[in-house]
């Protein structure tokens, strides 16, 4: 009665990897449980997610072909386009949310094109406005960029605009730090970068201040939701942004945040259950309405 946090599906929301092929439900080893999805299968796991009472999906996509310019984000048949169009053919109740980068199509595996030695800002935010837009086209229902470019949103909400996409939703990726808690989802989207590192456009992990400026600035270009990633470490910034800001807040619990607990699990190091509520539990606790998490599954199942 007197508890002041409560978990529920409802906060939920459920990371899907989708891969080019047919019948394909392959196991990422880095994230035991987590599968590559072809389309085909993809809706069906769709139906299974909706129906344990979580509302939404994010999706990331292999494409069969990467290059210099990342055609396969913005292709019209792109595989995240084509999974969008195959989950809302099938599945009612479910918000299809998709994450806008480049890194997982672009050769160098960078979140913007590449000039030299180095990631080209401005050029760049033609391409994700790009690959928002055709993903909204194809049904998306919010658009969550990851990339950390400046300027990203503005240009994405101008697209969405200007295509008469007026209600749909940024749920801007705003404070986002150079982790290396990514370390595992790189391995389930192959986005490594092939040089160098994300530290000239993701964020220094010993600034807060500086996240409530990336807030900010989101914000101001027109994101209606706002992220802060990845989650546990971060908990007093989720808690900051909480604070100083009125809009729903999201956390990414990442890839590395769930494989330590699940290895720590399976050595028998730590009983894995109770570590999944108990770190869902504070992510909330700390302020976010949402917990973008690899758990969803079996975290709603036992909710
Ligand atoms: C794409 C992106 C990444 C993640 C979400 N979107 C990787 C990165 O920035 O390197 C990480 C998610 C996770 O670790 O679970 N830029």
């Amino acid at each position: 009665m007197v508890r002041e946090t409560r978990l529920s599906p409802e906060n939920f929301i459920y990371p899907l990897f989708v891969c080019p092929g047919n019948g394909i439900k392959r196991e990422i080893s880095s994230m035991p449980g987590n599968f590559h999805w072809s389309v085909d299968g993809v809706a069906q796991e769709c139906r299974e997610v909706a129906a344990l009472g979580i509302p939404a999906v994010i999706l990331f996509g292999l494409p069969e072909a990467k290059d210099e310019v990342a055609t396969g984000a913005y292709a019209e048949d792109g595989i995240v386009q084509r999974a969008i169009r195959a989950i809302k053919a099938d599945v009612k109740d479910l918000l299809v949310v998709t994450d806008v980068c480049l890194c997982e199509y672009t050769s160098h595996g960078h979140c913007g094109v590449i000039k030299g030695e180095e990631v080209d800002n401005d050029p760049s935010l033609d391409l994700l406005a790009r690959t928002a837009l055709s993903h909204v086209q194809a049904g998306a229902d919010i658009v969550a960029p990851s990339d950390m470019m400046d300027g990203r949103v503005g240009a994405i909400r101008a697209a969405l605009d200007k295509s008469g996409f007026l209600e749909t939703p940024i749920l801007a990726y705003a404070a986002k730090y150079a982790s290396v808690f990514y370390g595992p989802f790189r391995e389930a989207a192959d986005s490594a970068p092939q040089f160098g590192d994300r530290r000239a456009y993701q964020m220094d992990p010993a600034n807060a201040r500086e996240a409530l400026r990336e807030v900010a600035l989101d914000l101001e270009e027109g994101a209606d939701m706002v992220m802060v990633k990845p989650a546990m470490p971060y908990l007093d910034v989720i808690a900051h942004v909480r604070r100083e800001f009125r809009v729903p807040v999201a956390a990414y619990q990442v890839s590395g945040e769930f494989s330590m607990i699940r290895a720590a699990a399976s050595l028998g190091w730590l009983d894995g259950e109770r570590a999944m509520m108990e770190s869902l539990t504070a992510i909330r606790r700390a302020g976010a309405d949402m917990i973008l998490t690899y758990f969803a599954k079996d975290a709603a199942k036992l909710l």
